[in-house]
């Protein structure tokens, strides 16, 4: 199987979602050692923003695109074509006010793309449909404060889990778990009892959940 592990934090060694990424990856291969990982990292590339000629590119059929919009379209089809291909989506990121960091929605808006990610048919019942297939996302949010999980007392705030789950089924993504690690702007105990608590909650998916990918 095919992993894209994605990370969005802009720090390297004091990244918590990051820490966890690699952990969950790492116990993914220890399981599956054949597996194939492609690291996207959005702290060395971040994509670029949608512009009018990329909107523009986009909504023209492939077949009447010229050359420029080609080149227009290259970064996107480079990252629609990584995420097709993978069958495992593993996104770990950092909240920033309440929401997405700015390089991950650069990112979004890159790979929803018509006509590859999911299709528009107005006169359809239906006019949208999703167009991957068959994948599995798994996503560590990491937080300053903590409790924005579901059923958390800072839920209501979070503004990550509910849009990328919106994002994921809009495509067509449709099994997704979250992982939460917060408490980076307390520190100490109770940021080790955090990142205690987010990688055996890792162990324990990667090793109970009889998903077709673990199997
Ligand atoms: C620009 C910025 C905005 C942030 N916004 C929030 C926030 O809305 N809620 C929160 O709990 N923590 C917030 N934080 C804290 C980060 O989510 C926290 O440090 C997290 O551990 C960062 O992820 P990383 O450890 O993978 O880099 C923010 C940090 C920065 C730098």
């Amino acid at each position: 199987m095919n992993l894209l592990q994605l990370d969005a934090s802009p720090r390297l060694g004091r990244s918590n979602s990051r820490r966890l990424g690699n952990y969950f990856v790492e116990r993914w291969l220890a399981k599956r050692p054949d597996d194939r990982v492609v690291h996207r990292d959005l702290r060395t590339f971040t994509p670029p923003h949608v512009t009018e000629s990329w909107i523009a590119a986009a909504f023209t059929p492939a077949a009447e695109r010229d050359d420029a919009m080609h080149r227009e379209l290259a970064v996107s089809d480079t990252l629609v074509d990584e995420l097709e291909a993978a069958d495992v989506l593993v996104m770990a990121l950092p909240m920033y006010n309440f929401g997405l960091p700015s390089a991950l929605k650069a990112w979004v808006d890159n790979i929803v793309r018509i006509g590859r990610t999911f299709d528009f048919d107005p006169d359809a019942a239906d006019p949208y449909t999703p167009l991957l297939r068959d994948k599995q996302a798994y996503v560590i949010v990491a937080t300053g404060d903590a409790g924005y999980q579901p059923g958390g007392p800072m839920y209501g705030l979070n503004h990550v889990e509910p849009h990328l789950r919106t994002l994921f089924q809009f495509i067509g993504i449709d099994q997704t778990t979250f992982f939460y690690v917060g408490n980076d702007e307390f520190g100490g105990q109770r940021l080790e009892t955090e990142l205690a608590t987010a990688t055996d909650r890792i162990t324990q998916t990667l090793s109970s959940t009889p998903s077709r990918a673990c199997a």
